[in-house]
C-alpha cells in the first residue's frame, strides 16, 4: 500500500507524511523512525544548541532525514546551517519567518528547501525565493503559529503560489486529516502533535501521558511560555499548547507575569525537571483529541497513510462515519 504524490515522488517514501522538525522533540531517533517507515523525518534545530543538533544528526544515522530550523533564531546563529548542510540533509525546512538569507545558500547544495508559512502572504514570498516545498500552517497547529485556519489557508496558499507544492500542517492526526488535505490540493501533510507522542519522540515521559488524555479543547494560544523562557519571538507568532493553571494564571496578566519573571522563571526551570505539568507545557495542537496511545511512530505513521488510501480509494465507510483510527 502506499499513495504517490509529488512529495512521494521527489522523496522516495511510501506515505505523503512528514514529522515536524518539533523543537526539543523531533530529535535523532524519531526521525529516523519516521523516514525508516516510509515518511520524512525532521531533527527539529530549534533554538540553535549545536551539540545538540550534532547529537541529534549522529542519532539520526547521518543522512536520510531533513533538518529544521526556527529562521528567526537561526539568523542569530547562521553557522548552524553549515552544520546541518554538512550532513547531507534529505531537506531543509524552515519556519517562522524570512527564509532570504538561507534559501540560496540550501539551494545551491542541491538540497530541497521547504518554508513553513502562516498567510497567503508569506506563502507568496517563500515561492519568490525559491522554496521546493511550501507548507500552508493552520492555527490549530501545536507548537508556533498564527492566525488562519488549515481549512481556508490551505487551499489558498495552493491556488497563490501556482506550481510549488503545498504541505498542509496543523490539525491533521489520521487518515481522514491527510485524506482531506489531499482533497484541498496539498501533496502531503507535516504532523508534530500525532508523533509528539511517539515512543521514540524526546518528550518527556509524562507529558506524553497528559497529551493522550488532553482534549483539543483544553489547548490555546498565548506568549506565556516564550516569556517565561526568553524566548524573543517575534508578531505575529505565539505557542498553542494545553492550558494548565500557570498558563491560564499568567495569560490575563502578562504585566504581572513581567514583574515576577526571575520568580516564574525558576519555578518553570524546576518544574520541568520534575515533570509538573501543572506549570511545565504539554506542546500540542487541537489534533491532540485523536491521540490516544503511546506507540511506536511506525504505527502512527502507518495507520494515517492506510486510513487516508482507503478513503481516497473510495472504499471507506460511508462519508461522515469513516474510522478514525480503524484500519
Ligand atoms: C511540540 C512541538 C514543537 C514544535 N516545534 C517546532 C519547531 O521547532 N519548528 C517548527 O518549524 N515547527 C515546530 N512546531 C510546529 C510544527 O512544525 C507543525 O506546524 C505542527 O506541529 C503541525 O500541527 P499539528 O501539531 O496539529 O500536527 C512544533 C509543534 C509541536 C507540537
Amino acid at each position: 500500500m502506499a499513495i504517490r504524490t509529488v512529495l512521494t515522488e521527489r522523496f522516495g517514501l511510501t506515505w505523503p507524511i512528514v514529522l515536524a522538525p518539533m523543537a526539543f522533540v523531533s530529535g535523532g531517533a524519531l526521525a529516523r523512525a519516521v523516514t525508516a517507515a516510509g515518511g520524512l523525518g525532521f531533527v527539529g534545530g530549534g533554538y540553535g544548541d549545536r551539540d545538540w543538533l550534532a547529537r541529534e544528526l549522529a542519532a539520526a544515522g547521518n543522512g536520510p532525514v531533513g533538518v529544521g530550523f526556527i529562521t528567526w533564531s537561526l539568523a542569530r546563529n547562521p553557522d548552524l546551517l553549515a552544520l546541518a548542510l554538512d550532513h547531507a540533509p534529505r531537506a531543509v525546512f524552515l519556519s517562522f519567518g524570512d527564509v532570504r538569507p538561507f534559501a540560496a545558500r540550501v539551494k545551491r547544495q542541491g538540497v530541497p528547501l521547504i518554508a513553513q508559512v502562516q498567510s497567503v502572504e508569506m506563502a507568496k514570498a517563500a515561492a519568490g525565493e525559491g522554496a521546493d516545498f511550501i507548507v500552508a500552517q493552520g492555527t490549530e497547529a501545536g507548537g508556533h503559529g498564527a492566525a488562519r485556519a488549515t481549512l481556508p489557508l490551505v487551499p489558498a496558499v495552493v491556488d497563490a503560489v501556482g506550481r510549488v507544492p503545498v504541505l498542509a500542517a496543523g490539525g491533521i492526526a489520521d487518515g481522514r486529516g491527510l485524506a482531506a488535505a489531499l482533497m484541498l490540493g496539498a501533496v502531503g501533510v507535516v504532523c508534530g502533535t500525532a508523533f509528539y507522542v511517539a515512543e521514540e519522540s524526546l518528550a518527556a515521559p509524562a507529558a506524553k501521558a497528559a497529551a493522550v488524555e488532553a482534549g483539543g479543547g483544553e489547548t490555546g494560544r498565548s506568549s506565556v511560555y516564550d516569556t517565561v523562557r526568553g524566548f524573543d519571538w517575534p508578531a505575529p507568532f505565539d505557542i498553542r499548547l494545553v492550558e494548565n493553571p500557570f498558563i491560564s494564571r499568567w495569560k490575563r496578566d502578562g504585566e504581572g507575569l513581567g514583574r515576577n519573571l526571575l520568580t516564574e522563571r525558576a519555578r518553570y526551570d524546576r518544574a520541568l525537571v520534575e515533570s509538573d505539568l501543572s506549570v511545565a507545557a504539554v506542546i500540542v495542537g487541537e489534533a491532540v483529541d485523536l491521540v490516544r496511545a503511546v506507540e511506536p511512530a511506525a504505527d502512527i505513521l502507518a495507520r494515517m497513510g492506510q486510513g487516508a488510501e482507503v478513503l481516497l480509494s473510495g472504499a471507506g465507510a460511508l462519508v461522515g462515519q469513516a474510522p478514525g483510527r480503524a484500519t
